[in-house]
């Protein structure tokens, strides 16, 4: 929530900060700016900031070649939290002398408390932000006669909340500072340069050597190199670490859109997925390279989420119950945190997470951490929050996402959850060999099924857009396994084309949604052969009778499915156990389509980020 980032070196910053930002946006867009030190041209050091309104075009036109060419900067672009998404709110915030700039991913949650007191003393605020008391408190500091790292040493020992933030001076003009707590900051070690930002994949084109910075540490960044501190002012001394992924992960490589490209990556996504994790020569064997400690002493199991990835752990739920044996409940992380069940010995608690540091899923883990309960992370950012707070971390191996809308790390999730289950399976014997080595044949057939599924729809679900580009409501209708897909269909449409959409189990349909439909509402039921396929077929049959349009994801092979269905989504025939994986790709599509259909902008969709740092 919130992208941050900042740049000391020899090249011009305000160009370097803009392209570090196009790699944040993902993380919000209301508004973005900057701030750079100019350093030629005057006797005294000069604090230059720029904001605009809105995407980070918008910034991007401001910043003209008559711009100064400083070697120092910080930048930031914003998902509002306090305040109105308006240019005086954008980023960076200035203390009232105009000489230090602030950014900052995060909220001071005592803000309202500092602001009484700077403004008793006579301070002017000129935003209604919670960041802005930063710069002021920082100015109080180096009005007492503190040098800049003491005087934000100081003032992050006043705030409370969770935030990452970075500062500069004009007083200070060779340096940038800056803090973090319990929100994500990594720095970046160029040749005479560094970099600071939310992501490492915001520096990515320029360095593969990248730090992490813990909770309660400040970083001190100069021509020269980084230096790290504690909020104590204690020295650290750590080694930066070498990041395997390269830059051409971030582009859109042809495609319209990055979730376009992120549909077309599932199949090697599943095939990175399960790279050397089935044992060679026994393809009944999983082995997620986890401690035995998981699959020995677990009891019961407990796993949070939110989004996307809260629909994937209700696939897990099923799997780890069904086939494992293993009592599991699936919580919002941000429900569990206030109603968590009761301490029991035995239980695991995942934390399931593309991000890796989704506030309510981080604080969830905190709380299991906290009552003693063994922590795994299922997540696509190892170097995360998630990956390094929890005991174990199974790598979701799905690459950059950079489409707000998680498609490929939704297919890397639920085969995360297939091979835990199977390696629980395994441990307990709870699932007869043939069987296991079965399903997993079967999850090494994926890849080409998705590739087929890719080459024979996507034109047509493309064609099959136009009729729902008007469309207000839509119902999507799944059981068993595939109730999860229907939410996550849904949720999907709603997010990026704005529709709205509601995923149900399909046998509750009659208890409520029933009395929305009429013609002008599909019904998207997923019917695919299995042990609920007629209980689907029959609630479907109860849509058609109140003049719902109906679309089935059904088997390419299932020829009676045109007579009920007005419009057929065709998937391979795969055992349902495994048919999330197909049934969820005609969906993603649908929503592509519609949304790019509409003209909107489906990688940044309205109001929402990718990753969400805030409670
Ligand atoms: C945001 C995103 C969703 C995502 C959710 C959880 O709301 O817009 O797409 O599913 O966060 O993110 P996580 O990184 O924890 O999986």
């Amino acid at each position: 929530m919130c992208g941050i980032f900042g740049y000391v070196g020899f090249r011009p910053a305000a160009r370097i900060l803009l392209n570090g930002l196009r790699k944040l946006e993902y993380r919000g867009y209301d508004s973005a700016g900057l701030a750079v030190i100019d350093t030629i041209g005057s006797t005294q050091a000069v604090l230059h900031r720029i904001r605009a309104k809105g995407k980070l075009h918008n910034l991007e036109h401001r910043v003209t070649a008559h711009f100064p060419p400083a070697t120092v900067g910080i930048s930031h672009t914003r998902w509002a939290t306090h305040g109105k998404a308006e240019e005086h709110n954008a980023h960076p915030h200035l203390d009232y002398t105009g000489r230090v700039a602030v950014i900052q991913n995060g909220i001071v949650e005592n803000y309202r408390l500092l602001r009484q007191q700077l403004q008793a003393a006579g301070v002017v605020f000129a935003s209604d932000t919670d960041t802005e008391v930063i710069p002021h408190l920082i100015r109080h500091w180096l009005n007492q006669g503190y040098d800049l790292l003491p005087a934000v040493q100081a003032t992050v020992n006043q705030l409370e909340g969770s935030f990452a933030l970075a500062v500069i001076s004009a007083d200070h003009p060779q340096e940038v500072i800056a803090a973090r707590h319990h929100a994500p900051l990594a720095i970046g070690y160029g040749q005479g340069e560094s970099f600071l930002a939310s992501d490492v994949c915001a520096f990515l084109d320029v360095t593969n050597r990248a730090l992490v910075l813990e909770n309660g540490e400040l970083a001190r960044l100069t021509p020269a190199g980084v230096e790290i501190f504690t909020f104590a002012g204690q020295p650290v001394k750590r080694t930066p670490m070498v990041l395997d992924w390269n830059p051409v992960m971030v582009e859109k490589q042809g495609y319209r859109h990055f979730m376009l490209k992120e549909i077309y990556e599932q199949p090697a996504t599943l095939r990175a997925g399960l790279v050397d994790r089935i044992q060679p020569g026994s393809p009944q064997l999983v082995n997620l390279g986890l401690r035995d400690h998981l699959f020995t002493q677990t009891r019961q199991i407990h796993i949070v989420g939110c989004g996307t990835s809260w629909h994937a752990a209700l696939v897990g739920k099923f799997l780890l119950e069904q086939w494992a044996q293993i009592p599991t409940q699936v919580h919002y992380a941000s429900e569990y945190r206030y109603s968590p069940p009761p301490p029991q010995p035995g239980s695991l608690l995942i934390g399931v997470t593309q991000s890796g540091e989704t506030a309510d899923t981080l604080a969830a883990l905190h709380l299991g951490q906290q009552r003693g309960d063994y922590l795994l992370g299922i997540t696509n950012r190892r170097e995360s929050s998630v990956g390094r707070l929890v005991h174990e971390c199974l790598d979701l191996r799905a690459g950059v996402e950079i489409g707000v809308a998680a498609t490929k790390t939704f297919t890397a999730q639920l085969l995360a959850f297939y091979l835990l289950s199977l390696e629980f399976c395994q441990h307990r014997q709870t699932m007869p060999l043939e069987y296991r080595e079965a399903i997993v044949q079967g999850l090494q057939q994926l890849p080409a099924l998705m590739e087929g599924i890719l080459e024979s729809q996507a034109r047509a679900i493309e064609e099959l857009a136009h009729r729902y580009t008007d469309t207000r409501d839509f119902i999507y209708l799944g059981r068993g396994i595939n109730y999860p897909i229907a939410l996550e269909g849904a949720l999907k449409l709603k997010e990026i084309s704005y529709i709205h959409a509601e995923g149900y189990p399909a046998g509750e349909m009659k208890h409520g949604p029933i009395a929305l439909l009429d013609r002008h509402v599909p019904v998207v039921a997923i019917a695919v052969p299995g042990g609920v396929y007629e209980k689907v077929l029959s609630n479907a049959q109860e849509a058609k009778a109140r003049d719902a349009q109906l679309v089935g994801v059904v088997a390419a092979d299932d020829y009676s499915a045109t007579e009920i269905f007005d419009i057929c989504l065709p998937v391979p025939t795969v055992p349902e156990i495994l048919s999330p994986f197909v049934t969820v790709m005609p969906l993603q599509l649908l929503a592509y389509a519609v949304a790019a259909l509409k003209g909107l902008d489906v990688d940044q969709p309205r109001n929402l980020a990718k990753s969400v740092t805030v409670e």
